[in-house]
């Protein structure tokens, strides 16, 4: 039977969501105060689940260590308190709406977990915004 563990993380983090393909007017419209030029922060939230079977051995899916010390070296080192559109080679032209940072962070993780064990991010950018990749 397979079971689905899950650990929890935070981010601190500055964007601003703009299309350079679109004048400010376009990018008014379509990202309201996202555009701020100024940017803006978020107390990101996040959920990393993995599902897989028991190991018999162990007891356990994964060892939640294990998963918190990943989490920390490809996430939170890479992305807390950094200005996303400026201090990240990841957000440099991808736009850091929620979407696309939940993708980034999947595949990040998606590189440094056991590929045995499914994998979904989940990302609460406030406490009323949420979005989740589980990779397809
Ligand atoms: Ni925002």
């Amino acid at each position: 039977m397979k079971v689905s563990v899950c650990r929890k993380a935070h981010f601190n983090a500055a964007h601003r969501l703009y299309n350079p393909a679109w004048d400010m007017a376009k990018n008014d419209a379509i990202f309201g105060k996202c555009n701020n030029p100024n940017f803006h922060g978020h107390n990101y939230a996040l959920e990393v689940w993995l599902t897989g079977e028991i190991d018999p051995e162990t007891g356990m899916v994964i060892d939640l260590k294990i998963l918190k010390d990943i989490i920390e070296t490809e996430i939170e080192d890479r992305f807390d308190h950094k200005n996303l559109n400026l201090d990240t080679e990841e957000f440099k032209t991808l736009i850091p709406t929620a979407e696309n940072i939940c993708v980034v962070i999947w595949q990040l993780l998606r590189l440094k977990i056991d590929s045995k064990l499914d994998l979904k991010v989940r990302l609460f950018e406030t406490e009323r915004n949420v979005v989740e990749c589980d990779g397809h």
